[in-house]
């Protein structure tokens, strides 16, 4: 196309090569006024083009990629976001999760947030259940929300959402488990305690029926997740916490299709069998039962190296 601003110089152009066409491309940037957009976007554009240069692909290689990535949006939905998958079983989103939550202190180490955490989670009482089924295998799971001092953070949100004993969210079986199964969002207490009644979670694949899953089956990776549970803390002068906590001695704890498992969060689930602790905890005798202390960092403290 004609080039008609005003100012356009009436220069030779330069054929543009394989040596050149990175340069050329991060400089076309050199105008964008955001700072952060402009160092984003040459080093997206310095790193696509390394892995192009390594790998040569063919035109129909390209090809496959591109429909690949259509693909995978093409399969986003309001409950499904295949995008966020691929970014998991490809360790981005454990990357990227490490980077802004760099250890500080005794804090509560943060893992993936998945692509399940799409619904407002149904508010809740200290003590309820989140199993809306009658799931088999009973479970207790208690904690407080604490400061990294080890103050209590009293009025503290607890967001939680776990699949169910066959390994499946809600938003994956409407019409089979009602909305809001295996979801709580509690408050801490006076004293920064939580309580919650559930289900032993399940290890349990992602999706597979989408292009990531192929993605895992042309490389022989499996798809699975060990158990866990998901939660967010969040506090007033607290940087909140994404996090899990995985059941110890479940299947795949060392080779999480999302790389998301830190041996700080594995915990027993521990059988009890005890009739006062199962009336006052409000289940049947033996349960099993699970803690979790979620520390928090003040909004200031410094990451550690
Ligand atoms: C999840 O634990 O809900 C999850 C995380 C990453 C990918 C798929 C599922
Ligand atoms: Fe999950």
């Amino acid at each position: 196309m004609t080039d008609v601003r005003p100012d356009a110089p009436a220069v030779e152009p330069e054929d543009i090569t394989e040596e050149t066409v990175t340069d050329a491309t991060v400089e076309s940037f050199a105008r964008t006024a955001d700072p952060r957009l402009r160092e984003l976007l040459g080093a997206v554009v310095r790193g696509l083009h390394a892995a192009i240069r390594e790998v040569e692909p063919t035109i129909a290689e390209w090809e496959t990629a591109i429909d690949f990535l259509t693909r995978t949006g093409q399969k986003c939905d309001d409950v499904r976001q295949e995008f966020v998958l691929l970014s998991d079983v490809l360790g981005v989103s454990a990357l990227v999760e490490n980077l802004n939550h760099r250890k500080v202190g005794g804090a509560t180490e943060a893992t993936v947030l998945g692509p399940f955490h799409m619904t407002v989670s149904p508010v809740r009482e200290n003590g309820d259940s989140i199993d809306e089924v009658g799931g088999r295998e009973v479970c207790v799971v208690e904690g407080r929300v604490l400061s990294v001092d080890g103050e209590p953070v009293p009025g503290a949100s607890v967001d939680v959402w776990q699949a169910d004993e066959n390994g499946f969210y809600d938003v994956q079986q409407p019409g089979v488990q009602p909305a809001g199964n295996g979801r709580g969002l509690f408050t801490t207490d006076a004293e920064g305690r939580f309580r919650f009644r559930t289900v032993v979670p399940a290890h349990y694949p992602i999706p597979t029926d989408g292009p990531v899953g192929e993605l895992l089956a042309a490389t022989s990776r499996h798809a699975f997740r060990p158990a866990h549970i998901h939660f967010i803390a969040e506090a007033p002068g607290h940087v909140p916490v994404t996090t899990h906590i995985f059941v110890a001695g479940s299947p795949y704890l060392d080779s999480d299709a999302v790389f998301a498992v830190k041996r700080s969060l594995v915990r027993d689930f521990a059988p009890v069998d005890d009739p006062d602790q199962a009336a006052r905890l409000g289940v049947a005798n033996p349960f099993r039962h699970a803690l979790i202390d979620l520390v928090l960092q003040p909004v200031d403290a410094s990451p550690q190296p």
